[in-house]
């Protein structure tokens, strides 16, 4: 009697213990598909960022926790790993996830030392069909409509391209991108939308695999086509003045500032975007 009633109890115990993993890996699969997948692969090699196969080999856990927070806190607090890191992957930030819990990050490092070990069967990167970079560009710059209607890329980004005015300055130059990130790179980031302002945009409108292969076909010849050159602080003053005072603005901003453009420029409105969001 006394031992059956152990036993349900133990039983019990594990049934719960056991639904608590499942739902804990659930969750964690879940959070790395939404939050991680555009940028990281379990396995598959690099993508935007490193490739996290056993991750937790490489780093305590106390210092993944602190780095998916906010890996800039880290490189900023003098980590020279992380320094050197971020210097390696082009000085692209990887967004701050404040809202994840430690117990949240336990789970995801588990669910990631989980997939390490088996073959990945989790489609990391995205299966494309063959773009048409003329089409892509007509997408990019808003004279055909993308098939669910989202807005046309120029409305935040700009490329340099004869006989092309400017787009936004929203988010960053596009025009060496696929240098920057690979072409797969670029094709994670329309599908997976990893920062904040692209994914309020597309999330209800999404953009179909052939138009992500079109645009990113396009942001190839224009890699390809355009001179070798840092254009990432153009757009920032189309807001402020026209093309005349940017040209003035342009040319006092490199007299004044030279010495401190250790960084993109982008680098501080990007956080300030993360911030406000
Ligand atoms: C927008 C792209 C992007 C997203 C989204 C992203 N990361 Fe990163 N991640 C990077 C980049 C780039 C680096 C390299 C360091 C740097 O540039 O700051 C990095 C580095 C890392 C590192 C350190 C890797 C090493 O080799 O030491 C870990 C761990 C990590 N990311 C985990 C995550 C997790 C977990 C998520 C999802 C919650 C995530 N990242 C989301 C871009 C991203
Ligand atoms: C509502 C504004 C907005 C729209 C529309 C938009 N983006 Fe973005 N995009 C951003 C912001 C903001 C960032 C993040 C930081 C940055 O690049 O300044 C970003 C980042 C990117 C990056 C990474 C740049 C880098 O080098 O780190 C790529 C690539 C990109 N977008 C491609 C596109 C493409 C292609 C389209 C059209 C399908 C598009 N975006 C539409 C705002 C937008």
């Amino acid at each position: 009697m006394k031992i059956a009633f152990h036993f349900l109890n133990a039983s019990a115990f594990i049934f719960l213990y056991l639904n608590n993993i499942a739902f804990a890996q659930d969750d964690a699969e879940k959070i790395f598909q939404e939050t991680c997948v555009a940028c990281h692969t379990i396995g598959k090699g690099k993508l935007i960022g490193p490739d996290l196969a056993n991750i937790q080999n490489r780093h305590p856990e106390d210092w993944l926790i602190k780095f998916i927070k906010s890996s800039q806190t880290v490189i900023n607090s003098g980590d020279k790993y992380a320094d050197s890191l971020f210097k390696a992957y082009n000085q692209i930030p990887m967004p701050d996830h404040p809202k994840l819990s430690d117990g949240q990050i336990k789970a995801l490092l588990a669910y990631i030392s989980e997939k390490s070990l088996a073959p990945a069967t989790a489609t990391a990167s995205v299966e494309l069909p063959p773009g048409n970079s003329k089409r892509g560009q007509e997408l990019f710059v808003g004279s055909i409509r993308f098939a669910n209607s989202g807005a046309a890329c120029n409305s935040c980004h700009n490329v340099e391209m004869q006989g092309y005015l400017s787009g936004g300055a929203l988010g960053k130059d596009l025009t060496h991108a696929v240098t920057r990130l690979s072409a797969s790179g670029v094709a994670g980031i329309i599908s997976g939308l990893p920062f904040p302002q692209m994914k309020e945009t597309y999330t209800s409108h999404p953009v179909t695999p052939q138009e992500i292969a079109d645009v990113t076909a396009f942001l190839i010849s224009v890699d390809k086509q355009a001179p070798e050159q840092v254009t990432s602080t153009v757009g920032n003053y189309l807001f402020a003045g026209g093309i005349s005072g940017l040209i003035v603005l342009l040319g006092l901003y490199s007299f004044f500032w030279i010495k401190r453009k250790k960084r993109p420029v982008n680098f501080s409105v990007f956080r300030r975007q993360i911030k406000s969001v």
